[in-house]
């Protein structure tokens, strides 16, 4: 018996224009949860992908329980015990649970030469293993009906079922609650238990502390060392990971707010149980945060404000001019923009290019006599940003779905910044980018603010709310249930608000 579930020795893999992955090597120890961390870009799903056959290492070794394999698609990798709990989760959600865990190997039964699917021992089966994993749903139950947290957990069931030995969770819980998250490391850690291992994907140093047994590093593509998680500090993992010391999570807020930019008065949701009589102002060159726990309906009323959500009542003044918003173009229009918190369903474009992504909501100012669109002056745009943003990219004509998860939610507010607006909202704009890049964003933010532009922030990352904000919002059920800036912007005054049922 091998020391090792799995081990990765000098895997390397190239794009065109790009080196993803040289000589990477990672050891799993059975019944253990290794965390592998890196910049956005360093290469982490790659390495995963390569491991399923998804992509085609160019070299490398690997071993499942010191037997060496040549895997060379996703059911093989099955077949030796490894499953992937994707980054982005392809179930269908118009059949049931039982239906999506046991896709492709249906159980049947045989009326002489006709088979049909058995789907009472499909449920019974399905159910046996909701329960396995301390997931007792009701087999039948639509999967379109769950949270993408219990989708996930589905996924795990299913992974579990089929004898999964080693699970692959690509950033698992960039969409979770707190509970949920909870709920995961709960099913994660009775696994574990079992000898079941884990390779766990995510920028969330909090998370890894609580979870991780092992940590491997990965730069730029290659292999920077792996350890102990007790062995390692939280500022020597991101120094490994940054290949520099960084002092400050914050920049300094150096932006004053000055005169009303925008009021939202009164604003109600067609929906009783969403926002209901939502009033607020947000100054120029003021970055104006938005707390509260999920289901506070935070997005919800900013969707509504962009045009996307239907309101009863409600009042927007824009430098005290009322406006009529009915549709996101009316908002851009007035110049307001909106980067939004789930940039796979509303966000990026994915088989366009980079330049045309970016450019895409400001294209009438690259436009010459009106009809011919300027591509020197939108290269120019795209080249200005992917420097400002460092997005990894070989060129600003590869397509966006060939840049890592981080780099696409970076186009996406180089997007908005190439449109100039005076408001702009940002859902949760740090979400799934790594700490070195969070501080560019930072930085661009109090720049936009500098420049007296007002900045609406929602965020779920306490230390990033009260670190970015000059004043903070906060919503609970729908109502806004507080306010506060300077002093009283503590964590407790925050949680205060966002518990006022
Ligand atoms: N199919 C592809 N074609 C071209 N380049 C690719 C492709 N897939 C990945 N890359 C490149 O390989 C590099 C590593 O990407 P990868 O997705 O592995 O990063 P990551 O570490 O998972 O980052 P993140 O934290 O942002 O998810 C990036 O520069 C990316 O643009
Ligand atoms: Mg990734």
């Amino acid at each position: 018996m091998s020391e090792y579930r799995l081990q990765m020795h000098g895997i390397s893999k190239s794009f065109p224009g790009v080196k993803a992955l040289d000589k990477v090597n990672l050891e799993i120890r059975p019944g253990t949860v290794h965390a592998l961390m890196g910049e956005n870009g360093a290469g982490k799903s790659t390495l995963m992908k390569c491991l399923f056959g998804i992509y085609h290492m160019d070299e490398g070794e690997v071993y499942v329980d010191g037997e060496k394999m040549d895997i060379s698609n996703p059911d093989e990798a099955l077949h030796h015990g490894l499953a992937m709990v994707h980054q982005e989760l392809q179930p269908v959600p118009d059949r049931t649970i039982a239906e999506n865990m046991y896709l492709g190997r249906y159980p049947v039964k045989k009326y002489g030469p006709i088979q049909v699917i058995d789907h009472k021992a499909m449920n019974a089966e399905a159910s046996k293993w909701l329960e396995n994993v301390k997931m007792p749903f009701d087999p039948k139950k639509k999967l379109g009906d769950l949270s993408i947290s219990q989708m996930q957990s589905v996924e795990i069931a299913k992974a579990v079922s089929q004898d999964a030995k080693l699970i692959i969770l690509d950033e698992p819980t960039s969409s979770l609650t707190e509970t949920e998250v909870e709920a995961l490391f709960n099913i994660v850690k009775d696994l574990r238990k079992r000898g079941v291992s884990f390779v766990y994907i995510s920028h969330k140093m909090a998370e890894i502390r609580q979870i991780a047994d092992d940590i491997t590093i990965m730069r730029d593509g290659t292999y920077v060392g792996s350890w102990r998680i007790e062995d390692i500090s939280d500022n020597e993992i991101v120094k490994q990971m940054v290949g520099r010391e960084l002092t400050n999570v914050y920049p300094p807020l150096e932006n004053t707010p000055g005169d009303v930019l925008l009021e939202i008065k009164g604003y109600s949701s067609i929906h009783e149980r969403s926002f209901q009589d939502c009033s607020f102002t947000l100054r120029r060159g003021e970055i104006l945060g938005f707390g509260g726990l999920v289901g506070a309906q935070r997005t919800e009323l900013m969707e509504a404000i962009f045009g996307m959500r239907h309101t009863t009542k409600g009042e927007v003044l824009l430098n005290g001019r009322k406006i009529t918003i009915k549709r996101p173009q009316d908002a851009i229009r007035n110049g307001i923009g909106m980067i939004t918190e789930d940039r796979r369903g509303t966000g990026i474009l994915g088989c366009l290019s980079i330049a045309d992504n970016v450019s895409i909501a400001s294209l009438d100012h690259y436009l010459e006599a009106g009809i011919k669109l300027n591509n020197k002056k939108i290269e120019g745009l795209v080249q200005d940003n992917v420097a400002k943003l460092s997005i990894k990219t070989p060129d600003s004509k590869t397509l966006i779905q060939n840049l890592s998860g981080g780099n696409q939610q970076k186009v996406i507010i180089s997007r908005w910044l190439a449109n100039n607006p005076d408001v702009l909202i940002m859902d949760e704009p740090t979400r799934g980018i790594d700490v070195g890049a969070k501080y560019e964003i930072y930085q661009i933010m109090i720049g936009l603010a500098k420049q007296g532009k007002g900045i609406i922030m929602i965020s779920s990352e306490m230390p990033e709310l009260l670190g970015v904000s000059n004043r903070i919002m906060i919503m609970c059920n729908g109502k806004i249930t507080g306010e506060v800036s300077g002093e009283e912007a503590t964590q407790e005054n925050v949680m205060k608000y966002a518990t006022q049922f």
